[in-house]
């Protein structure tokens, strides 16, 4: 298996807190080393968490701070915030993170903080069941949407969506799977676009500069 390269590209911290398929989309994408970015950390608030398994592999150093309770949410992101800046990463990607960041976190890196949703926001938003509720409503369009952060639960500017069609026979994890295959697709692409500074957010709206333009 190559190396990551670590050369001067945009460093990436990806937070994750679950199985990691996300992650690994990303560690795979930045093998290649004319990807833009690389990922300089991998930070978990559960230390059995799978994703963790999948940067060692890939020799990412970890770092886990673990949920002290809503009650200590400041500490918390603050602990998150020190493990991104000690290893300097510039952009910080939620892959799976099921906690929600103190608005320390958003001003530390404004509109410097990616998020992927499994449904077409504002649908089905601040949940960790969207697939299932998405079939519950009996909805035909599910999808993914890549969002910036803010201090709101999946309310950001919104970068990128994609629908997924809802199947007669869908079961939540039928439609969970095909969710996540677009997400694996789309994920580091949009991280590269990022990385390269062609997103520009203009309150709600992100608008996509092509490559090599002046504006
Ligand atoms: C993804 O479906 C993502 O949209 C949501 O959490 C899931 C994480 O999956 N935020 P994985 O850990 O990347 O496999």
């Amino acid at each position: 298996m190559l190396p990551l390269v670590t050369t001067n590209r945009h460093r990436l911290a990806v937070l994750v807190s679950g199985s990691g398929t996300n992650l690994q989309a990303i560690i795979d994408a930045a093998r290649d080393p004319a990807y833009g970015a690389e990922v300089a950390v991998v930070v978990s608030d559960r230390p059995e968490a799978g994703a963790l398994d999948r940067a060692d592999a890939a020799g990412i150093p970890t770092v886990v701070v673990p949920w002290p309770g809503r009650e200590h949410r400041q500490a918390f992101t603050k602990d998150i915030v020190a493990a991104v800046e000690a290893h300097a990463a510039e952009t910080v990607v939620l892959a799976g993170f099921m906690r929600i960041l103190g608005a320390e976190a958003i001003e530390r890196f404004p509109h410097g903080i990616l998020n992927i949703h499994p449904s077409l926001l504002p649908a089905f938003s601040g949940t960790m069941h969207a697939a299932d509720d998405a079939i519950a409503h009996g909805v035909k369009l599910s999808g993914v949407t890549v969002h910036y952060v803010d201090t709101g639960v999946d309310t950001g500017p919104i970068i990128y969506q994609e629908a997924v069609p809802v199947l007669p026979d869908d079961t939540p994890v039928t439609l969970h799977q095909r969710i996540q295959r677009v997400e694996h697709r789309v994920y580091p692409d949009i991280i590269e676009v990022h990385a390269a500074g062609r997103l520009v957010v203009s309150d709600r709206t992100v608008v996509w500069i092509e490559p090599g333009s002046d504006s």
